[in-house]
C-alpha cells in the first residue's frame, strides 16, 4: 500500500525510515518533509493545515494509510477529517487529542479516574488565581492550551508564581493561556513512558528518556528536547507495571467510557516520586527525539502495529526490540531555543553517517542542489546503537565530531545519568 506521513521533524524522519523498510509499503510520501526525509520518502509541499488538499492528495495517490506525527494537526482534527473521507489514519481524533491539547481536560480525567497526579486548581480570573497562590511556593503554573512546550513555569518563589499567572492570563500565550492550571510541585526523577493504544488496549513500547534543558548538566531553559536514550533505567519492570495499572489503563478506560476512545501513541510524562509514579502531562504522539531511539531499537515491522492501533486490534499484538541501547544527540542552531539563523550550510554528513551503528535523522534541513542547509531550531539527530549505552554515546559523538556546521551546537553529555549507572 501507499503511505503518507505528516510532519517535518526528526521524529517524522525516523518514522519514514522505519515505515519505508516495511515490505507492506509500496510508495512512501511525507508532507511536508525535510532535506533528510527526501532521501527515504517523496516529500510533498502541502500545508498540514489544509485538510481538503491533503484528502485530495490521498485520493490522487491512492494512499492506504496516513500516519500523523505532530500534535498540532491531531488537535486540529486531521484524523477525523481523513477518516470521514474514507482514508485510514493513525492517531487520535480531536476529542481524544484533548489529552495533550488541554491540561485542564487531563486534570479532570485524572480526578474522575483516581489517577495519581499533582493536586491542581483552574483559573480564568487573575484576582482569584492570585488569591489562591497567596505565598505558596514552589508551585507550578501552566497555560491550559498548546504552547510549544513553553507554557509551563516551575516557580520556586511566590513572586515568580504571581508574575507567571499575570503574564499568562494577560495574554502572553494568546488563547492557550486564557485559562491557567496551578499545580502542586512534585519532587523526583522524571521519566517518559510510551504506549500504543487501540481504543481499549495499551501495548507498552520500550522505555526512553529525553533531556529537556538546553545546557550540559540539565541547565538553562526548556527546549523540545536536546537528546534522548533508550532504555531508561528509572523505568524498572515494577515501575512499568504500576504505571500501566495506576495511570495508563484508567486513562484508556476513562476515554472509552466518555465515548472518545483514544487511539495512537500515548506519551505519559511522569515524575517518579517517593510514593510512586505520578502523571505530569500527556502527549498524544511519539516524543521527539525519543521516537528516533525507539525506531532504532524496534526489530518488528512498525506498519502492522500502527494499523492494529487504528483497527482496534492490539489485544494480542506483540513487538520485538533489539537489546542494544540507542542514544541520540540533537544538533541545534546556535541561539535555540531563542532566535537563530537559518540556511547555514552543513557538510560532513556522509562521513558521519558511516560511523558504525549510526543513523542521522534530519529535524530541520532543506536540500538545495546537493547542499544541505539548516532550516530550524533543532536541525539534526545524530543517533547510534551500541553494545552498551556508553558505546552508543561514544559512536554518536564520534559522528557529531565529523559534521562540519559552525553555526550549530549540541550538548556533550546526553545520557549522562544512565551512563554513570553503568
Ligand atoms: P510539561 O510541559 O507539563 O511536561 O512541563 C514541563 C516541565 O516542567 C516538566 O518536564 C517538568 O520538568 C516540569 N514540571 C511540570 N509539572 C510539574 C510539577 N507538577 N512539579 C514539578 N515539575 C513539574
Ligand atoms: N521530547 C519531548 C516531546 O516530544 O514533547
Amino acid at each position: 500500500m501507499n503511505v503518507l506521513v505528516i510532519g517535518s521533524g526528526g521524529r517524522e524522519h525516523a518514522l519514514c525510515w522505519a515505515i519505508g523498510a516495511s515490505p507492506l509499503v509500496n510508495r512512501l510520501f511525507c508532507a511536508p518533509g525535510n532535506g533528510g526525509i527526501a532521501a527515504v520518502a517523496t516529500c510533498v509541499e502541502l500545508p498540514v493545515t489544509d485538510h481538503a488538499a491533503l484528502i485530495e492528495f490521498c485520493r490522487a495517490e491512492t494512499i492506504g494509510f496516513v500516519v500523523v506525527g505532530p500534535e498540532i494537526p491531531l488537535v486540529a482534527g486531521l484524523v477525523d477529517d481523513l477518516e470521514a473521507a474514507g482514508i485510514k489514519a493513525f492517531g487520535p481524533t480531536a476529542l481524544a487529542a484533548r489529552l495533550e491539547g488541554s491540561k485542564a481536560f487531563t486534570k479532570e480525567l485524572c480526578a474522575r479516574q483516581n489517577i495519581p497526579t499533582a493536586g491542581f486548581a483552574r483559573f480564568t480570573d487573575l484576582v482569584a488565581a492570585k488569591a489562591y497562590l497567596a505565598d505558596r511556593a514552589p508551585i507550578v503554573i501552566k497555560a491550559d492550551g498548546l504552547a510549544a512546550g513553553k507554557g509551563v513555569v516551575v516557580a520556586m518563589t511566590s513572586e515568580e508564581a504571581h508574575a507567571a499567572v499575570a503574564d499568562m492570563l494577560g495574554g502572553q500565550f494568546g488563547e492557550a493561556g486564557a485559562e491557567v492550571v496551578i499545580e502542586e510541585y512534585l519532587e523526583g526523577e522524571e521519566a517518559s513512558f510510551f504506549v500504543l493504544v487501540d481504543g481499549s488496549h495499551a501495548l507498552p513500547l520500550e522505555t526512553a528518556q529525553d533531556h529537556k534543558r538546553v545546557g550540559d548538566g540539565d541547565t538553562g531553559p526548556n527546549t523540545g528536547g536536546m537528546g534522548a536514550y533508550s532504555p531508561a533505567p528509572v523505568m524498572t519492570r515494577e515501575m512499568i507495571e504500576r504505571t500501566m495499572r495506576e495511570i495508563i489503563l484508567p486513562t484508556v478506560n476513562g476515554m472509552a467510557e466518555a465515548g472518545t476512545p483514544f487511539k495512537g501513541v500515548l506519551y505519559a510524562g511522569l515524575m517518579i516520586t517517593a510514593e510512586g509514579p505520578k502523571l505530569i502531562e500527556y502527549n498524544v504522539r511519539f516524543g521527539d527525539p525519543e521516537c528516533q531511539v525507539l525506531m532504532m531499537r524496534l526489530k518488528s515491522d512498525i506498519v502492522p502495529a500502527l494499523i492494529a492501533s487504528r483497527d482496534g486490534e492490539l489485544a494480542n499484538f506483540d513487538l520485538r526490540w533489539h537489546a542494544e541501547p540507542a542514544l541520540t544527540v540533537v544538533m541545534a542552531a546556535k541561539g535555540y531555543p531563542g532566535d537563530f539563523q537559518r540556511r547555514t550550510p552543513i557538510t560532513g554528513l556522509e562521513e558521519a553517517g558511516k560511523v558504525e551503528g549510526v543513523q542521522i535523522f534530519h529535524a530541520g534541513t532543506v536540500r538545495e542542489g546537493d547542499r544541505i542547509l539548516a532550516n530550524g531550531g533543532r536541525v539534526l539527530n545524530v543517533t547510534a546503537t551500541g553494545g552498551t549505552l556508553a558505546e552508543a554515546q561514544a559512536r554518536a559523538y564520534r559522528a557529531v565530531d565529523l559534521i562540519d556546521w559552525p553555526e550549530g551546537f549540541c550538548r556533550r553529555d546526553i545520557g549522562w545519568r544512565a551512563v554513570s549507572l553503568g
